[in-house]
């Protein structure tokens, strides 16, 4: 039985047959919708969600089966002080595979190592979110036709921000990555990533805090949300939290063929007059992410179609 708890659990080589998968769904959805009859996904998020619970839970419903919800902390037994081993345990009597979020960092893997059922991690705490990963991967994919030769910016919080740690962590095994980080002193990228990501894979990056300076050089601009929720204090937040507002001029240097991805929610990154440049991918993004959690929950469930 395999789980989800680091998108480098899945080989290159399963990264692109999940990418297969979800281009065959996308052309031709009808031959997948009953290939979960019988199957339940449970939902067990114990933070807020938009899109990950709802295209989990849409990817599911697509392929004919079933869902199960926890939408809140407060609405689970998590709120009376039970473990995370004992819900895994639980829900493994309910469900055929699980996906969970949760504000711990290791909170999936610890459910994983309990569960007699597939575990997926919907994104722990500030370390990792490897099936946002897959959604942007796939939006990489359909819009650069290549993983190889990329130069990728990110931008914003990519201290707290666990969707580009997992990023980051995939990229590092193709060639010619370069990653430009951007962001404020405070939110730079943890230094356990740079040493055992992007050193420990000869990757070339380098950090900066000016998002004008490099912007010529991106192929891929990654704009990240400041994550609120992960500081210790609100001061901290209310001064960091616009440092870098993707606006129209800003783009003016930027290459043509620019992809500017965001995992979303938005607060105040992009400028909503982006959204109609044919470079904003994010809300290609959001529905690349229900294709590949069902491609995920196909390969995790072991169902051929
Ligand atoms: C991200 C997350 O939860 O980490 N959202 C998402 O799943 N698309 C990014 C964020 O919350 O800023």
């Amino acid at each position: 039985m395999r789980h989800l708890t680091d998108i480098n659990e899945l080989t290159v080589g399963e990264i692109s047959e999940l990418i297969a998968t979800a281009e065959d769904i996308i052309s031709d959805p009808k031959k997948y919708s009953d290939a979960c009859r019988g199957k339940k996904l449970a939902t067990l998020f114990f933070e807020p969600s938009t899109r990950t619970r709802l295209s989990f839970e849409a990817a599911m419903y697509e392929l004919g089966g079933n869902v199960l919800s926890v939408s809140s902390a407060g609405s689970s037994s998590a709120a009376k002080g039970e473990s995370v081993a004992d819900t895994a345990k639980t829900v493994s009597c309910y469900a055929d595979i699980m996906a969970m979020r949760h504000p711990k960092e290791g909170a999936p893997l610890v459910a994983s190592m309990n569960s007699s059922i597939p575990v997926i991690n919907a994104g722990d705490g500030g370390h990792n979110h490897p099936t946002q990963t897959l959604a942007d991967l796939l939006t990489i994919w359909r819009e650069k036709g290549r993983f190889d030769n990329l130069t990728v910016g990110f931008c914003g919080d990519l201290k707290f921000g666990r969707t580009v740690h997992s990023l980051i962590s995939a990229l590092s095994r193709y060639t010619g990555i370069k990653i430009i980080l951007i962001s404020p002193e405070e939110l730079k990228l943890p230094s356990y990533i740079k040493r055992d990501v992007l050193k420990a894979n000869g990757i070339e990056y380098k950090q900066t805090t000016d998002l004008i300076e490099v912007m010529p050089e991106l192929d891929i601009l990654y704009m990240t949300r400041v994550q609120r929720e992960r500081f210790f204090n609100e001061e901290d937040y209310l001064r960091l939290k616009d440092s870098y507002i993707l606006t129209p001029d800003k783009l003016k240097t930027a290459k043509s063929d620019l992809s500017i991805l965001h995992p979303l929610p938005r607060v105040n990154e992009i400028a909503v007059s982006i959204d109609s440049d044919p470079r904003a991918c994010y809300f290609k993004q959001v529905l690349n992410g229900k294709y590949m959690r069902m491609a995920l929950i196909l390969k995790l469930l072991e169902v051929t179609v």
